[in-house]
């Protein structure tokens, strides 16, 4: 019997902010011009396709939230974020939403967004008895920066990958323009702190001791997550300054490492549309890397909300299937339900 297909959610620029946004009339940063916050009405539509998804490749399907978790980085909207997607928050009454991704126990990675932590010092961070947003964001989403996390979903195993687009903390402002500004860089430091931890995990993999039963690097699906690009999307005009600037500065040294490591998969968000690239040149790798924004499924006044799935299905001892599936809101529809687009089927050679 072949083996059943599994999967990956990939939800991207959540944007929460210090309230689950619109369930009451109020919510500080709604009516702010340019501030845009999460949706409620978003957030259930979400919810509802991934509830289903869950349910449906339950014990077969790993989550992954590519950045700007909130708007402005306060402590009550990471504490509405954190709550939300690891578990279910009351909105009102009994009237429950979340994820409740550590309740399903769904492998859950993640990586910071810009508005995460877009300003790095002062007021107001020292109000609320912290040194930075940075620290602010730490305290909820403590997992390790850069990180590479092996898995083993369905009988396949899977090499995660997770880097921090946003290196700021070089500049003595503590308005970090440059981050502000979105472009991004991973920086030196933090590929030589990868590289070691890739060097650690292939090393631990061959000698089969400190990796999940049944893990093999080398047959690994390897996906890369980072908030920002390594590309511009096809659609968009390249002679727009702004789309420009949303490319990594250090976009052609994660590239080589992608080559290096033979990635197969980059899972990005922050422009706040959907786009998707199936064969990304990221040097002289031997196979085709997937290359994936998300878009923001629950900002609002996006020309498009959006967000993905994508289904693996075996195919022999060393080949995926995968089917991505764009799930999009637009504004112009008046309703706040998301519908679902299959995409060009696409294989993955892993070895
Ligand atoms: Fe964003
Ligand atoms: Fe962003």
């Amino acid at each position: 019997m072949a083996a059943e297909a599994w999967g990956i959610l990939h939800l991207s620029d959540l944007h929460f902010g210090p309230y689950l946004q619109q369930t009451e009339s109020h919510g500080e940063w709604a009516n702010i011009p340019g501030a845009f916050p999460h949706h409620y009405r978003l957030v259930q539509g979400m919810e509802f396709h991934a509830a289903l998804l869950l349910k449906e490749y339950k014990g077969r399907i790993l989550a992954a939230i590519t950045g700007d978790m909130t708007t402005a980085g306060e402590p009550s909207a990471y504490e509405i974020i954190n709550n939300y997607i690891r578990g279910r928050t009351y909105v009102r009454g009994l009237a429950k939403a979340g994820l409740g991704l550590s309740d399903e126990k769904v492998p859950f990675f993640h990586v910071p967004g810009n508005h995460d932590y877009w300003h790095s010092a002062g007021w107001p961070v020292s109000k609320w008895n912290y040194k930075s947003r940075f620290e602010i964001y730490r305290k909820y989403f403590p997992e390790p920066l850069p990180e590479v996390y092996p898995v083993v979903l369905n009988g396949t195993s899977v090499t995660i990958y997770t880097l921090d687009s946003n290196v700021i903390g070089r500049h003595r402002l503590p308005f970090q323009l440059d981050n502000m500004l979105g472009n991004g860089e991973v920086g030196d430091a933090q590929l030589a702190d990868m590289q070691t931890r890739h060097q650690a995990l292939v090393q631990a993999s061959e000698a089969g001791t400190g990796v999940p039963a049944g893990y093999s690097h080398a047959g690994s699906l390897k996906v890369l997550l980072l908030h920002h690009h390594l590309a511009l999307p096809s659609e968009v005009d390249e002679k727009k300054i702004a789309q420009r600037l949303l490319v990594l500065k250090d976009a052609a040294k994660v590239k080589a490492m992608i080559s290096d490591y033979g990635i197969h998969m980059v899972l990005c968000g922050h422009q706040h549309f959907p786009h998707m690239l199936y064969d990304l040149e990221v040097g002289d790798n031997r196979h085709k890397v997937f290359y994936a924004c998300a878009g923001s499924a629950t900002q609002v006044k996006c020309d498009q909300n959006s967000f993905f799935f994508y289904e693996f299905a075996p195919r022999g001892t060393d080949q995926l299937v995968l089917t991505p599936t764009r799930y999009v809101r637009n504004i112009t529809s008046n309703s706040y339900a998301f519908k679902a687009e299959v995409c060009d089927p696409i294989v993955i050679r892993l070895r």
